[in-house]
């Protein structure tokens, strides 16, 4: 039992950060090529909390940001760059265009999706709305520019409470999407009349509520702080349930020593460089039978690794940047912009 613990602890993922392939000199080379491109190009490099520890530490460094999806968004908006380089997945590209269309926003891929976003097709997810006229559509992040373009509200984990309890004052009844986790956590907080779309995130899903009680018996001090996208059992177990930038802000405020942290492993890297006398443990994703697939690490967000980034910005020498850029179509921008702009107005005055 105790060597298996061991195997998870956070100081062993970061040990081995997933740009491993590559050697130290290698990587100080990529670090400088970037650094010396995102000068040259006027461009600022806006990270996820999810992405590779290496890129989050650059993006630090060159003046640029590491954050969750909601001060992503808010930072590429108010930075003067002209050019967003958005290390994420492909709603956050997408976010960053729709609020700035005048700025250039590439991506190390525009393959990095997301499983909610993909579990929300527009056609289907608008015929579903239709059936239900008299109901306000909220929209989470996680979703395509259409399928935001058809919502009053986007919402991201950190404000969606405060945003449906705003809604269900105004007495509205709710569709929500894609997140069925987070629908299911947000409607058991607030008790708004909210349905449901059912999409998931891979990453979350695979959390497993009896793994946690079993770390929780050997370390019974440990605080355990989930993603709400986390199925509903897990986040039962919870002491802190919230965004990424929630989660963080627990390890650095609260008194406890140790921490067990159900969401995606690349938040280590921030958590630990906040409170590094503490201790973090990966909540565990594999069931009896070990069968978990993503492991506490999103396969898209680990396509943003340093070789991409440095690829990206190289190919922008060229005067275009081939594959990376990202589009919204202008008619759709503006129509999403409107529910994101709800978000940001509202959150402005609450936090
Ligand atoms: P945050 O809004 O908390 O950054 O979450 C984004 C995300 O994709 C979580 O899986
Ligand atoms: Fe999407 Fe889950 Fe990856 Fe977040 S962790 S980007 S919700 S698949």
């Amino acid at each position: 039992m105790l060597s298996e613990i061991d195997r998870v602890f956070v100081q062993d993922h970061l040990a081995h950060p997933r740009t491993s392939e590559l050697s130290e000199v290698e990587r100080q080379q990529y670090c400088e090529t970037i650094k010396q491109l995102l000068k040259e190009k006027n461009a600022v490099l806006v990270a996820h909390y999810y992405t590779d520890p290496i890129v989050q530490a650059l993006a630090e460094e060159t003046g640029g940001c590491v954050a969750d999806s909601l001060e992503m968004a808010r930072f590429g908006r108010d930075h003067p760059a002209r050019v967003l380089v958005v290390a994420g997945v492909r709603f956050m590209g997408e976010t960053a265009k729709i609020l700035t269309p005048d700025k250039t926003v590439v991506m190390p891929t525009l393959e990095a999706t997301c499983s909610l976003d993909i579990g929300c097709p527009i056609s289907e997810f608008s015929a579903f709305c239709d059936q239900h006229p008299d109901r306000t559509v909220v929209v989470y992040a996680n979703t395509s520019a259409a399928v935001k373009a058809r919502a009053d509200w986007v919402v991201t984990s950190s404000c969606a409470l405060n945003i449906v309890e705003h809604l269900m004052d105004e007495g509205k009844k709710l569709i929500w999407a894609p997140d069925k986790h987070l629908g299911d956590y947000v409607q058991r907080e607030t008790g708004a009349d909210m349905l449901l779309w059912q999409g998931s995130c891979i990453v979350h899903e695979e959390f497993k509520a009896r793994g946690i009680q079993d770390l929780k018996a050997v370390y019974p001090d440990a605080l355990v702080l989930v993603h709400p996208e986390s199925p509903r059992a897990v986040i039962e177990l919870a002491d802190v349930v919230g965004s990424t930038s929630q989660l963080i802000n627990a390890v650095k405020t609260r008194g406890e020593k140790r921490f067990i942290v159900a969401t995606d492993q690349g938040i280590f890297y921030k958590m630990q460089k906040m409170a590094p006398d503490k201790a973090l443990i990966i909540a565990p994703t594999a069931g009896e039978g070990a069968t978990c697939r993503s492991c506490a690490n999103c396969p898209w967000m680990a396509m943003n690794a340093l070789q991409t980034v440095a690829e990206t910005l190289k190919a922008g020498e060229a005067g275009e940047w081939l594959g990376n850029e990202v589009f919204v179509e202008s008619e759709l921008a503006v129509r999403a912009m409107l529910p994101l702009q709800r978000m940001l107005d509202f959150t402005a005055t609450t936090s």
